[in-house]
């Protein structure tokens, strides 16, 4: 198949390693991306088992915890309130009112700083970083969430943090992990908006670089970068199908049908468009697809979820 010039325009840009066009989500600073963030937060401490973490943390050996990429901030904060004696940092790219609203413990603090940017993790002071993590800082919890569409080099990643953890210290990443899945014979590309839309989604952003399905390495990848003890906890949400009997079950379905709705179309524009060339009409025909299958359709539809967790050798 030809490719559309902005194809084209992409592959000869990224040369496999350069983005051609970045983070292409939303801002976290917007007020819908900041909704869906904070439910898309509860629902995740729900799929966990009402925890903010699955690493076996030790609240006394917990003294300086890091968030990478924290978005509005809502996990830092709660994080900070749950371990007091600990200092938490999350750090984004962007900055959001709510990272110096009143409520904030005073045990957290946010940084504005490039994850890709070295001098970020260098530990020395630099002109080109807004803040760089101090030399004098081993951080004993490392958490990184929802970064499928922000990292593209994840041994490096894990690499950088391990250089920044103290000996026995805990790293946890936790992230969605397509493909899709569903346990209905009849649901399938041909038969679901959904699941079509699923899979070119992932198939888009891997041409810029960007797995959506990176968290199924996540564990080897750890051990890779030195770490010990590496575990998995996976999670599931029903994002599309008959609504669940129980509370608990409703409750969260409820909430992932509303993050699938609120987020569909910023997840799918920019990448559709640039990647594969679309036009905006043809971006809004497959989102508003996609969300009438979600809040209407007939299949069970789960998106699946790894929370990964290792520890630095003592
Ligand atoms: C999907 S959001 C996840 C936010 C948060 N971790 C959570 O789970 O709620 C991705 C976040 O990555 C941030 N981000 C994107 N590129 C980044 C970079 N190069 N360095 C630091 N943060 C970045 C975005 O601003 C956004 O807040």
């Amino acid at each position: 198949m030809a490719l559309t010039q902005a194809q084209a325009q992409a592959q000869a840009q990224t040369g496999q390693t350069q983005p051609a066009i970045g983070y292409a989500f939303p801002s976290p600073a917007q007020k819908i991306e900041s909704n869906r963030l904070d439910v898309q937060h509860r629902l995740l401490v729900l799929t966990a088992n009402d925890q903010l973490h699955r690493a076996p943390l030790d609240p006394t050996s917990v003294r300086n915890a890091l968030d990478i990429a924290t978005g509005t901030g809502i996990w830092a904060t709660e994080f900070a309130r749950e371990f007091p004696a600990a200092n938490t940092v999350g750090f984004d790219i962007t900055s959001h009112p709510q990272h110096s609203a009143a409520d904030i413990p005073s045990n957290c603090t946010f940084e504005v700083a490039d994850m890709r940017n070295d001098a970020t993790w260098s530990g020395e002071p630099d002109a080109n970083a807004a803040w760089t993590m101090p030399k004098s800082v081993p951080y004993d919890y490392v958490h990184g969430r929802m970064l499928m569409a922000v990292v593209q080099d994840w041994p490096k990643l894990m690499a950088r943090c391990y250089e920044k953890m103290a000996p026995g210290a805990w790293i946890e990443f936790q992230d969605l992990n397509l493909p899709m899945s569903t346990p209905d014979p009849e649901c399938t590309a041909e038969s679901s908006p959904m699941f079509t839309w699923a899979m070119l989604f992932h198939e888009t952003f891997l041409k810029i670089g960007y797995d959506f399905g990176a968290a199924a390495q996540h564990a080897q990848r750890l051990r890779d970068a030195g770490f010990v003890d590496v575990q998995e906890f996976d999670g599931k949400w029903t994002v599309a199908g008959p609504v669940p009997d129980s509370d608990r079950e409703r409750q969260m379905h409820e909430m992932a049908v509303s993050v699938v709705i609120d987020g569909v179309a910023g997840f799918t524009r920019k990448a559709f468009k640039e990647v594969l060339g679309w036009t905006d009409e043809q971006v809004d025909e497959v989102v508003a697809a996609v969300q009438h299958e979600s809040r209407n359709g007939k299949y069970r539809i789960i998106a699946n979820f790894k929370y990964v967790f290792g520890r630095k050798p003592l």
